[in-house]
């Protein structure tokens, strides 16, 4: 069991140690004695970041859902995988064991086969947070499927592209959603998507809702009918090592969103490693992650790492203010939740509504306390630790991303001191670095620069699907021989870090990762816009919300402005979703720009958040003029 549970810092210092100095021989350690192999690997890592390409484990052949499941099924075949919370508090919750798991998850696999489904076809997943979510997933890997789940409050647009971007030949949804006191036409979105997308040949309906809902012929197939017929038997698809898993997309600051891929083997041994020691899971815990599957989050840690550990994972379907903003505590005292993972945007939005709410409950059971997505602010962390944690609890906040597959950077409970605001240190196996503009390499502590990570992890994700020379130039190219994060970040007096916010046009909204582009298109489109520009500004829950200067084509126009910005908003929320709605709209007469024509968001950005003090040298702009009438007319 050596290196598998870390319990003090000395050790942590240690192992830490180990696996940088001699990765290979850690990584191989860890893989050899804690998960099923069909057949163990011939060489560990191959990498090359110049190319880019990284190899774990290859040689070796698995099935990541015989160690999600089968392989617990001797043991804890009765104990519950998945804790299922309804929206509805009074339906009651549904505890699905590992042997019930195995059952659906082999129903579920034949059900696909049965359509037509091979190994290596895509599948789009767009299902609220209900167990066929899960099952879904876990289907499609034990088939050797490649899932791209994409988050079910995503609009039909973004849903279309999403499925052809991937060529899915199957979409998996549900009639509706509940979303607190709302339901949500799921299927129609689907409906609508569809008319742009050829190649889907079935899709897949689970009930929930019970709405009326359009079944076209041929096409259209209700779930579980297919399932009652279906046996619950089935030998798992032995999988290569390197075989895609799954497709997650992520936004870019520019583009289409990226098609991150992620692979078997190695995602399977760092979700599984990083979950049992970021959390210190132990055997009996409850573990809750409030995220959606629909983000990397919930691939990582609702589903994937905490199945591989045999432990109990929640999955909560519904929001944090239904029936009331108690919700939450609600369910942790209810299932005697030990592990809470949630996000800084909900703790402020919970913190806003007082701490009677939070009083009500009992919360002794919890033990660690997560935290992942955005910087969490000082006020948060504090209301967290106080209230929720009563300053018992570790908080753990986490540092990662779509792309790292797992928690990179992160306090070990109880083992790592924690510091507001900081992320603290990196998890085991991994190497940050900070570099300077001019690409070297800021050695020592007190230093704050470009995080890079320079050494290959299990789960860094591959490649973008269909393509590899942009996962090369976003990634692999602005510093040589690293991987480029897109985040500030600075090393403290004890060379703890802090994450300082993204260093390009990506926002970060309530915790979602939105890419600048997509929503600039959408509004674009509007008839009466000539060009856009948003930009984030502080804002006290969303942490950033969104800023749009808009020019528009016949600037006396004598539109109605606020007429003009619900119809911008609503196409927005039409084309990416209504979590990328712009909180300010203000018209502009023109946008700053260089003079090969970028727009200087640099600019926009500081005129946002109230800080015009220092807008630098502005002269060399193509059109320095329009920057103080922006600054005139700011919101
Ligand atoms: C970006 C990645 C990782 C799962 C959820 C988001 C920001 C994430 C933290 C944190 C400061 C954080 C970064 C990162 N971020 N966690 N603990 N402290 N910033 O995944 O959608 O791929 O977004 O989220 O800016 O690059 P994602």
């Amino acid at each position: 069991m050596s290196n598998y549970h870390i319990k003090h810092l000395e050790e942590y210092y240690q192992v830490y140690r180990k696996s940088v100095r001699e990765p290979e021989h850690f990584w191989e350690e860890i893989a050899e004695e804690h998960f099923l192999w069909r057949k163990k690997w011939d060489k560990v890592l191959e990498w090359d970041f110049t190319k880019p390409e990284i190899k774990w484990f290859e040689g070796a052949k698995l099935n990541i859902t015989e160690n999600c499941i089968d392989r617990h099924l001797a043991t804890r075949g009765d104990k519950t995988a998945i804790l299922f919370e309804p929206n509805n508090p009074e339906e009651g919750a549904e505890h699905i064991t590992y042997r019930q798991l195995y059952h659906r998850v082999n129903k579920f696999a034949n059900v696909l086969k049965e359509q037509g489904v091979k190994k290596g076809d895509r599948v789009c997943i767009y299902v609220p947070m209900i167990p066929e979510l899960a099952i879904s997933i876990l289907a499609c890997a034990r088939i050797g499927a490649i899932h791209s789940v994409v988050f079910a409050g995503f609009s039909a647009t973004a849903l279309a592209t999403r499925i052809n971007d991937s060529d899915c030949k199957m979409v998996i949804t549900s009639d509706g959603s509940y979303r607190g006191a709302k339901t949500i036409d799921l299927k129609g979105i689907v409906d609508e998507a569809l008319e742009s997308c050829d190649n889907v040949e079935t899709v897949l309906v689970a009930k929930r809702i019970n709405s009326n809902i359009n079944m076209k012929e041929g096409r259209d197939k209700w779930l579980q009918p297919l399932l009652d017929k279906a046996s619950d038997q089935l030998k798992a698809e032995v999988m290569n090592a390197e075989d895609p898993l799954f497709i997650l997309y992520t936004s870019g600051s520019t583009g289409k969103p990226k098609g991150m891929v992620h692979t078997t083997a190695g995602y399977m041994v760092y979700t599984a490693y990083t979950f049992k020691n970021a959390f210190q899971y132990r055997e009996g815990d409850v573990y809750w992650c409030t995220a959606d599957i629909g983000w990397i989050t919930g691939h990582s840690y609702i589903v994937y790492g905490p199945l591989a550990n045999g432990a109990t994972t929640v999955m909560f379907e519904g929001v944090p203010s239904y029936p009331d903003f108690g919700r939450f505590w609600d369910i942790v005292e209810k299932h005697k939740i030990t592990q809470f993972y949630t996000a800084p945007t909900a703790i402020r939005a919970l913190a806003k509504q007082g701490v009677e709410l939070v009083e009500k409950y009992n919360l002794s059971s919890l033990k660690v306390l997560g935290s992942v997505g955005e910087p969490i602010n000082e006020e948060a962390w504090h209301w967290y630790n106080d209230n929720i944690g009563k300053g018992q609890s570790p908080i753990i906040d986490s540092w990662w991303q779509t792309e790292t597959g797992g928690i990179m950077i992160t306090p070990i409970p109880y083992v790592t001191p924690t510091k507001p605001t900081y992320a603290t240190l990196p998890f085991i196996g991994i190497q940050p670095c900070l570099m300077d503009e001019n690409g070297e390499e800021l050695k020592g502590n007190q230093v704050e620069g470009r995080l890079c990570i320079k050494y290959p992890w299990p789960s860094i994700a591959r490649t973008i699907w269909g393509n590899h020379q942009r996962y090369k130039e976003t990634y692999f190219s602005a510093f040589n021989n690293k991987y480029f994060t897109g985040d500030g970040a600075l090393r403290d007096e004890v060379g703890y870090y802090r994450i300082t916010g993204r260093v390009d046009d990506v926002i970060i909204v309530s915790g979602h990762n939105l890419g600048t582009a997509p929503i600039e298109d959408a509004i674009n489109e509007h008839p009466a816009v000539s060009e856009s520009a948003i930009v984030g500004f502080p804002h006290d829950v969303k942490g950033s919300a969104l800023y749009g200067y808009i020019t528009l084509k016949d600037v006396g126009e004598s539109r109605n402005h606020d007429n003009l910005r619900i119809e911008i908003n609503q196409l927005i929320s039409d084309r990416v979703g209504p979590i990328a709605k712009l909180d300010k709209i203000q018209f502009t007469n023109g946008l700053p720009k260089t003079r090969s024509g970028k727009i200087m968001r640099r600019i926009l950005r500081k005129i946002a958040e109230k800080d015009t003090s220092n807008l630098g040298d502005i002269s060399t702009l193509l059109n320095p003029e329009c920057v103080q009438e922006i600054i005139d007319n700011a919101l």
